[in-house]
């Protein structure tokens, strides 16, 4: 178990992690991001030159996150659109790349509309690819912005919570910088209430079985010098009946019009656990995972991905030292059950914290008036 228990001094922070960024080369813009599937061996550089190669690093996770991947949807879009490719066809191609997190259609139809309006204006080519550049740094920008009220917002409702301080908080997944243009959803709440000094300790879930937790959480909490300890998935109830959970703050790949919330596998045991055991079950996630299209959480599509996720583990130290990294853990030809996400019911939610608001209880009617105001902006 890695258990780091000296927190840094307040104020001493690490350099940004160099996510994802636009990159104008001599032969033509590209999008460069951090592989996320190297991490924490190795921080590798991923060059996307076209829409295709973007494609296929959303599918292998080496950007992930819905937040991030709202983000890379659109530079994809502008990507295309510098090219002079037809930029309706790349933003369908982004969106369904994979079908849970909203935020991923979200930023491509966004960047897309952008063009096409500065084309229904006369505007052309280069002058037309420069709009929808814009606009995907706009929304990269509001996606750093909403980070930070995010964080505010989900810290005062742990304060109200949890008045006595001192917390113990437990995520799943990954919810940090790398999913975002700031510091992350659920992930940056417990980074403020670290720097405030309340906080315990951050318990990590590793989560199965693609390690988010393990390689990356684990990763951002160690760089940033929280106190956190990284457990199985299948601890989680242990250290809750032990009385070691005050709060459950996880992030949401879609949440429906009726308040449920998508995210990673194995976020709604973790919801039944914590109602069970009376702790506040918190989900942090931007207007912008807010999907009124969907009316409830039998209507979201999870993403279903390969058997040889569950049937291998594959450590990226292995891959950093040369090798394949790959090790089989199931008899050969072993079937497999791989949902990448869960669908949580309102009714196991405390709170959800937007960089809106705070929707508690969690209600249709709440979450409305949230994304309301957001679109008022
Ligand atoms: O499959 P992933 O790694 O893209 O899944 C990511 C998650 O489930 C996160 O918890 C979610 O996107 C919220 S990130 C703010």
């Amino acid at each position: 178990m890695a258990d780091q228990d000296a927190q840094s001094p307040a104020g001493v922070e690490p350099p940004a992690l160099p996510v994802l960024r636009w990159d104008e080369t001599p032969g033509g813009p590209v999008l460069v991001l951090l592989d996320q599937t190297r991490l924490p061996a190795q921080e590798t550089e991923l060059v996307c030159t076209d829409v295709p190669a973007l494609v296929g690093a959303i599918r292998t996770l080496a950007v992930r996150g819905a937040p991030l991947l709202g983000i890379a949807g659109g530079y994809g879009v502008a990507l295309a659109a510098a090219r002079g490719e037809d930029v309706a066809e790349a933003a369908g191609l982004l969106e369904r790349a994979r079908p849970t997190a909203v935020n991923l259609g979200y930023g491509a139809r966004r960047v897309a509309a952008a063009h096409t309006a500065a084309v229904g204006r006369g505007v052309g080519g280069a002058a037309a690819a420069a709009e929808a550049l814009a606009e995907a740094r706009a929304l990269h920008r509001e996606d750093a912005q909403a980070s930070r009220r995010m964080a505010e917002h989900g810290e005062a409702l742990l304060e109200e919570l949890l008045p006595s301080g001192g917390h113990q908080l437990l995520t799943h997944c990954n919810t940090g910088a790398l999913v975002s243009g700031g510091e992350g959803t659920a992930f940056a709440v417990a980074l403020r209430v670290h720097r405030q000094g309340r906080l315990r300790r951050l318990w990590v879930d590793e989560t199965r079985p693609l390690l988010q937790g393990a390689r990356l959480t684990a990763f951002e909490a160690a760089r940033n010098g929280l106190a956190y300890s990284l457990l199985t998935d299948n601890a989680a109830g242990s250290l809750f009946a032990a009385g070691e959970v005050d709060a459950v703050l996880i992030g949401a790949d879609r949440i429906a019009a009726d308040g449920s919330v998508a995210n990673k596998v194995g976020s709604y045991p973790l919801a039944v656990l914590a109602k069970y055991h009376h702790v506040p079950f918190i989900v942090v996630a931007p207007t912008t995972t807010v999907d009124l299209g969907t009316p409830d959480g039998t209507s979201i599509i999870v993403e279903q991905r390969p058997g040889n996720e569950v049937t291998e583990v594959t450590s990226p130290h292995g891959v950093a030292a040369g090798g394949g990294g790959a090790t089989v853990v199931a008899p050969l030809g072993a079937p497999a059950y791989n949902p990448a996400f869960d669908v949580t019911p309102a009714e196991l939610i405390t709170a959800i914290v937007t960089e809106e608001g705070v929707v508690s209880p969690v209600t249709g009617v709440g979450l409305a008036e949230l994304c309301a105001r957001s679109s008022q902006v």
